[in-house]
């Protein structure tokens, strides 16, 4: 897969990490296709045929005639998947984002949750192998590790299936798609003794390669302030919500519990900027590359976190003094589910993804000030 000829095909492209990978990629030189059912951004706002988000990445890259090959579609749509794997058949691998997101919600629609992030990802491992697209680099969540017996949590931790409805999904997609991988080696193994017993060379591969990435806690927007998280409806996590309050949207921040086994007694995190996160993907398809030359097709999780544990409490503060202001919050009882902490080490993705997280907290908090200030209204403010 030379770079220059790779075209990836992301799903969920519109979306925050989508978005941000997908500018990520086209700045390292890969060729995109987006496939997105715009069901969790205002992107569509204006012109439907092109999603702001897209069209923020255009001007980043002052490439604004360009257009980015655009699928309004959702990976429940077999049909749609083989259309557009029938369209670019220059396709080679994967990047999937697409899937639905919020812990909370999860518990009230699971079969949401299960269809449209397990079902979704099956059909879409299901037309992969049948253009012959056998790579992906896949959105999990540290929310498998449920509650840690060890911090900073390392891949090999154990996984659990216990927290909510997306983390399950998150958790069975893993094994999906790894099972998925093994399959595949054992398809290649029976192949090419078939080819063998013919005294024919085995000129196919069947072998697929797929990096798991659980990615922590991202946050921040693009430093150009144009693109950043644009959820609807009240935010549920704690960045976009803090920066709702800052803007003026919502009156005060409710900080879930400060009874936690910590320093100050508010949950820890790993937050990570957004576009190191983004970086983590170009990273991973670099490692695909690197291993297959060197003739190694596997399924692998990594960490994506920066290894830094931060409070919610800390987290206010240095958001109040990207803001410039201190911002208002309450404390409350702990919400059901929330774990006291979730470190990431970042070692095997340091070590063998070529990748780190650079950003600091103060630049994520700047970055995310600067997008909620020019966007109140996300990507519904017409700039
Ligand atoms: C962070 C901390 C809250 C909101 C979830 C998913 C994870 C990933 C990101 C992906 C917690 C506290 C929050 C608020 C608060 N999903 N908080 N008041 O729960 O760590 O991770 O989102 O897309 O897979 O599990 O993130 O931002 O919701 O919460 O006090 O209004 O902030 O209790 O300690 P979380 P979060």
């Amino acid at each position: 897969m030379s770079r220059k000829a790779a075209t990836i095909l992301v799903t969920g492209g519109c979306g925050y990490v989508g978005s941000h990978t997908v500018l990520s990629l086209l700045q390292s030189g890969y060729k995109v296709v987006v496939l997105d059912n715009l069901s969790n951004t205002s992107s569509k706002a204006g012109d439907a045929a092109v999603p702001e988000a897209l069209k923020r990445i255009q001007k980043i890259l002052s490439k604004e005639d360009e257009l980015i090959p655009f699928y309004a579609a959702d990976i429940t749509d077999k049909p749609a998947l083989v259309r557009i794997f029938e369209a670019h058949p220059d396709i080679s691998a994967v990047i999937h984002c697409a899937g639905l997101k919020s812990v909370g919600q999860s518990g009230l629609k699971p079969l949401d949750y299960y269809n449209v992030n397990i079902t979704g990802t099956i059909h879409l491992l299901q037309v992969m192998e049948e253009y012959n697209v056998r790579r992906m680099v896949f959105s999990s969540s540290a929310t498998v590790y449920g509650d840690p017996p060890n911090i900073p949590i390392p891949e090999d931790s154990p996984i659990v299936a216990s927290m909510s409805p997306y983390g399950r999904t998150k958790v069975f997609v893993e094994h999906a798609i790894k099972d998925f991988c093994v399959a595949s080696e054992v398809k290649q193994a029976g192949y090419v003794k078939e080819q063998e017993a013919k005294g024919a060379k085995a000129e196919k591969d069947y072998r697929w390669s797929a990096i798991l990435l659980r990615y922590f806690n991202p946050a921040g927007a693009h430093p150009s302030g144009i693109m950043g998280e644009d959820p609807q409806g009240v935010p549920s996590n704690l960045m976009p919500y803090l920066a709702q309050v800052a803007v003026g949207n919502l009156e005060k921040l409710t900080v879930f519990g400060q009874d936690y086994p910590t320093k100050d007694g508010t949950c820890i995190r790993d937050y990570l900027h957004v576009v190191d996160c983004a970086e983590g993907h170009v990273a991973a398809l670099e490692k695909i590359e690197r291993d297959e030359s060197a003739g190694n097709f596997e399924c692998k999780a990594y960490n994506l976190g920066a290894g830094t544990g931060c409070s919610v409490l800390d987290m206010i503060h240095a958001f109040s003094k990207a803001v410039g202001r201190d911002l208002p919050y309450v404390i409350s009882a702990r919400r059901p589910g929330d774990v006291p902490n979730l470190t990431a080490d970042p070692r095997l993705a340091n070590k063998e993804l070529n990748w780190k997280a650079i950003k600091t907290l103060d630049e994520m908090c700047e970055d995310l000030w600067r997008w909620q200030r020019n966007n109140p209204s996300g990507y519904r403010t017409l700039n």
